[in-house]
């Protein structure tokens, strides 16, 4: 079984990259699973806490989750041309200790992906953290961005997603991901 851990760059109930982080996951290949996890809970970074404290228990057991799993899908809005500032707090948290980042990030077969309102599909969000996983020596899939615009008029009153070309590509998108792992 290929285990892929999926988090969302947004804490919004009905955040549309939630959405979009449940619909692939529901759309995985045979023998592969998305398991979804939360940032919601995650402190802001402050090292004077990280000294007298340590890690919080939240971020050592999603650095564990990260660590064991096989890969690791990021489904971030967009903010003001960069990911989401909760989504970046996060990822700051998980690299530390520092000494901790190849444990949990070396190699690590990682998807980028986004939802907007907008037209641009969250490019410049995912674009920025390009960088932020090549310096954390992640292993990022260059075989697939995708790129979610215009979202709100692909849900459903039911709040899913069921647009056939959009699924369509959800689908090409999920299984260029496994087969990326599977052939690591
Ligand atoms: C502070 C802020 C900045 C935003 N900046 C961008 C942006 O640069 N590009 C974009 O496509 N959408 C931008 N948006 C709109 C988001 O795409 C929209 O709020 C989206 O629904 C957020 O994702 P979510 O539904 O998963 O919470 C911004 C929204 C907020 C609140």
């Amino acid at each position: 079984m290929t285990t892929i851990i999926g988090l969302s760059g947004s804490l919004r109930r009905d955040s549309y990259n939630s959405t979009l982080l449940f619909t692939m996951a529901a759309m995985m290949p045979n023998d592969s699973q998305i398991q979804i996890q939360t940032i919601q809970g995650i402190p802001l970074y402050n090292g004077d806490e990280e000294s007298k404290n340590g890690i919080p228990k939240i971020v050592s057991h999603l650095k564990d989750l990260i660590a064991n799993a096989d890969g690791l899908l990021f489904v971030s809005p967009e903010y003001n041309h960069g990911v989401s500032g909760v989504a970046k707090n996060a990822i700051d948290w998980l690299t530390r200790p520092g000494s901790d980042i190849k444990r949990v990030f070396g190699g690590k077969p990682i998807a980028l992906a986004g939802a907007t309102v907008g037209g641009s599909g969250t490019m410049l969000a995912q674009n920025s953290l390009l960088p932020v996983f090549h310096a954390l020596g992640a292993n990022v899939w260059a075989g697939g961005f995708f790129l979610l615009s215009q979202v709100g008029a692909l849900i459903d009153e039911k709040g899913e997603i069921n647009d056939p070309e959009t699924r369509a590509g959800i689908r090409h998108f999920v299984e260029g991901f496994v087969s990326h792992i599977k052939a690591n």
